[in-house]
């Protein structure tokens, strides 16, 4: 489905027409489509139906109240990795047992936090923060429940920053080790161990990385199933990818769901996944008004309100957003389209045919539901923009816009 669609030359999210929601809300805005975000997890629940799955939305990937309150009217869990994500799922109303807590660097307050509100479980990343989790425990005289991240060693062919699955990376521990883990945890009077987790890395576009990860858990599954009392779960981490490019394949979710639906199915395991940007990031938009056309002799950069600060992945990873007019003229111009920061790496698209503008025009970068708003800063002393949230006609702003009070907000 495509919640960003023209009509009469004008794009519109649902049934609001962009331009109007900018008029309203000022720029650079963040707009989310609600149908897309159900869309997407309903799509997602009854691809995997067949293994009862936890689906735990990814609160990183967009992680402001309401939308994580639409994902627990779906039936949603939750994957954190931060107390402060864990707060904000609980403030959203989460079941703590639907919570998965995952991250190389959990600290002992976290921990505590997180055992005291009742967690499903921990996905832990190596030796000492087990015994970590096993103290903690311990002192609070509850039980906590652990899955190890197993890292399979496997490229998954993402940008080199967000692949988790290769051996070399911090994330996770080998084979071996997950097995002496998970059977010290089975002994361990103070941890339950209920699952293995892994997670590949982000976007993956094809399903043969989860193949061969799977061809490394199984075993040491079957092995832990026997062994451990309350062993019951396998989490495949998320990693799920979108299109971001025209000539780009969907993820193939109809193959993902088969091979997830009868691995859990021959283990015997119920399968857990921490999906993010497969919900969120075709459901969002970041709306950007053009401020200047600066003419140059080898191309146009178009200069807009929206900067690496408000969307990240461009400068971060190189990352490809398609750029739309919200009001099509279907002309033009060859160049880039930076942000107002004193950054090289400013830019929201380059050396691309964008379409041609003028100052004032409104350019809208699609896909930018995932990653955006989260990774969004104050650099430059920019206040971060505001969100809003489209369902059919109606539109709601679901975080106001930063002022320059925020900015000093906290300062001594
Ligand atoms: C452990 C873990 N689970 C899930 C995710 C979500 O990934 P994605 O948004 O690609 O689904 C991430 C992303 O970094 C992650 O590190």
């Amino acid at each position: 489905m495509n919640a960003f669609e023209y009509r009469n030359g004008e794009l519109h999210a649902e049934d609001c027409a962009l331009n109007a929601l900018a008029e309203e809300y000022g720029t650079p805005l963040y707009v989310y489509s609600r149908t897309h975000f159900e869309h997407q997890y309903r799509r997602l629940a009854a691809a995997l139906k067949d293994a009862d799955p936890l689906l735990c939305y990814s609160v990183k990937g967009c992680s402001t109240g309401a939308i994580l309150e639409l994902f627990r009217g779906m039936g949603a869990g939750l994957d954190v990795v931060s107390g402060g994500e864990l707060f904000r799922g609980l403030r959203a109303g989460f079941d703590a047992e639907k919570i998965v807590f995952a991250g190389v660097g959990k600290t002992v307050d976290e921990i505590r936090y997180a055992i005291e509100q009742g967690v499903g479980f921990f996905t832990v990343e190596s030796e000492p923060e087990l015994e970590r989790i096993a103290h903690v425990e311990g002192e609070l005289k509850k039980s906590a429940r652990v899955a190890i991240r197993v890292n399979p060693d496997i490229d998954p062919g993402t940008h080199e920053y967000t692949c988790t699955g290769k051996g070399d990376t911090k994330f996770g521990v080998d084979p071996a080790t997950a097995r002496r883990l998970s059977l010290r945890a089975i002994e361990h009077d103070a941890l339950r161990l209920v699952g293995l987790h892994t997670h590949l890395g982000s976007p993956l576009m094809s399903v043969d990385p989860y193949e061969k990860a799977l061809e490394v858990i199984r075993p040491l599954c079957r092995e832990l199933k026997e062994r451990g009392p309350h062993f019951r779960r396998l989490d495949l981490g998320g990693g799920l990818g979108i299109p971001y490019r025209p000539e780009e394949e969907p993820f193939d979710l109809d193959r993902f769901a088969k091979m997830a639906n009868a691995a859990v199915g021959e283990l015997g395991l119920q399968l857990v996944l921490e999906p993010g940007r497969f919900l969120s990031g075709g459901a969002g938009v970041l709306l950007t008004r053009v401020q200047y056309v600066k003419p140059h002799p080898s191309k146009t950069f178009l200069i807009g309100d929206a900067a690496m600060n408000d969307l990240l992945r461009p400068a971060l990873y190189d990352a490809w957003h398609g750029v739309n007019a919200v009001r099509q003229t279907g002309e033009t111009v060859c160049g880039d389209l930076v942000g107002p920061v004193c950054e090289t790496g400013d830019f929201l698209a380059r050396d691309r045919e964008l379409p041609a503008a003028e100052a004032g025009d409104l350019l809208a970068v699609m896909n930018a539901g995932a990653y955006g708003y989260t990774m969004a800063s104050n650099y430059n002393s920019r206040p971060r923009p505001a969100e809003v949230l489209v369902e059919g006609s109606s539109a709601r702003l679901i975080r106001r816009r930063e002022t320059w009070d925020d900015l000093v907000r906290g300062e001594e």
